[in-house]
């Protein structure tokens, strides 16, 4: 990471080598655009989002009122396919509405809800699927300041 971050400063440095030109239309034309950084903006978003709605009962790395959140994906991947869904699928039905999960009787779901006294909040579809991208983008990375590249 540290390697790669170099190579991206001096890459920038060499691209703002101001170029010796007498035309200064032309060279402000040339000058490197700044680089929007799209997945910071996904993670601060998400974080914004986990913030408002999920930190109350999570967090990311330790446990709360609900269990850590990193690596929530992968568990409910592994827990598999059900009714035409993949587990990843019955997650993000879950967030939305976990009452959804448990009615359709998915295991991952019903043990989970079983494992806490606690409840979750019913989200519904205040939590759009844009939105809850951003924030599994940010609770699967919480450590980052600069968040690297979604899988
Ligand atoms: C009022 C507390 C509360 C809030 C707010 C809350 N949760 Fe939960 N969450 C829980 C509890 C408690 C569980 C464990 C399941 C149970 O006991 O029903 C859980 C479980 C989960 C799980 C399953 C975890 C796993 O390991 O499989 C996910 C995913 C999840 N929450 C995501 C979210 C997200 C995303 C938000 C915010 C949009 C959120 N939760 C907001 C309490 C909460």
């Amino acid at each position: 990471m540290i390697g790669v971050a170099i190579i991206f400063a001096l890459n920038i440095d060499f691209s703002s080598t101001p170029k010796i030109t007498a035309n200064t239309a032309v060279s402000d034309k040339n000058a490197p655009a700044p680089k929007p950084n799209p997945d910071k903006e996904k993670w601060l978003a998400g974080k914004d989002l986990f913030k408002a709605n999920c930190a109350s009962c999570h967090n990311p790395k330790s446990d709360g009122v609900g269990p850590p959140l990193v690596g929530v994906t992968a568990r409910w991947r592994a827990a598999g396919s059900y009714q035409g869904k993949t587990g990843e699928q019955w997650m993000r039905v879950w967030i939305k509405n976990w009452h959804d999960v448990v009615n359709a009787g998915y295991k991952y779901g019903i043990d989970m809800h079983n494992s806490r006294p606690a409840e979750m909040n019913v989200f519904g579809g205040y939590l759009t699927d844009e939105k809850i991208d951003y924030i599994l983008f940010y609770v699967e990375s919480p450590d980052l300041n600069k968040p690297v590249t979604a899988k």
